[in-house]
């Protein structure tokens, strides 16, 4: 299917280099893209602990890296932002506006667009998992972040996560998105790598299958779930992006 990114643009997926990356200890998905003629990237979603393979890896593609991104200020691992940027001049780390870093270089809001090449993200702002979380669309792909997962979603019930409106975030702004594009989270805890927005409207079993707001937030709110593991590391960690030295707060 011809996105509407590659009809406007003449652009093919074919121009693009895509990677999915993987952390195994958090179940961490990050994404590289990049324009193959001008090859200048974006890496989505970093984890401190595999900085040095995805530094590698972009070396041996020989891209630029314009910017380094995060979907949310992460509780379940420290992003590898920071560190990545004192390692390659020139990278900037762009976070959501509302999420208020000091220590970013840009700050998303919705409506936005990121330029890499010939190719461009928009930021879709879908708050709920935490009160600044953002969506990235490049043509048929959506990073949907801890927002909407395959067959989940992100939990709602700490950094000002709000049930309502991950409901609202996901129902309105992905769901409204072409059927056939390719949805990419944040994490995955079942082996799954993608999934679509028309499955997701089908099978989500906390919101597809045309369940309501208020079924939704019955459902979080009975998930009982663990405090997580990191959060007192790594959201501490992650207002300075990642990096302890770094200017830090709100
Ligand atoms: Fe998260």
């Amino acid at each position: 299917m011809i996105s509407h990114l590659e009809k406007e643009s003449g652009m093919t997926n074919e121009n693009l280099i895509f990677h999915q990356l993987f952390e195994a200890e958090s179940s961490t998905y990050t994404y590289l893209l990049a324009d193959r003629v001008s090859r200048d990237a974006i890496l989505i979603d970093s984890v401190i602990e595999t900085v040095d393979r995805d530094l590698k890896l972009i070396q041996e593609l020989d891209v630029n890296l314009k910017y380094v991104l995060d979907t949310h200020i992460h509780a379940d691992h420290v992003t590898g932002a920071g560190e990545i940027r004192s390692r390659i001049p020139g990278a900037q780390i762009g976070v959501p506006k509302t999420a208020r870093l000091i220590c970013a270089d840009v700050h998303l809001s919705d409506g936005d667009t990121l330029a890499f090449g010939r190719f461009e993200l928009k930021v879709l702002e879908t708050p709920g998992h935490t009160d600044a979380s953002v969506s990235f669309l490049c043509g048929d792909m959506v990073f949907t972040g801890d927002a909407l997962l395959i067959r989940g979603t992100g939990r709602t019930d700490f950094q000002s996560g709000s049930s309502a409106d991950l409901f609202d975030s996901v129902t309105s702004k992905l769901f409204s998105l072409p059927p056939q594009t390719k949805v990419y989270p944040a994490h995955d805890y079942k082996g799954f790598t993608s999934s679509t927005i028309e499955m997701e409207k089908l099978h989500n079993p906390r919101l597809g299958g045309g369940r309501s707001k208020e079924d939704f937030v019955k459902i979080m709110s009975e998930l009982k779930l663990a405090y997580p593991k990191k959060i007192d590391i790594a959201l501490p960690a992650n207002q300075a992006c990642g990096l302890p030295g770094s200017r830090q707060g709100v």
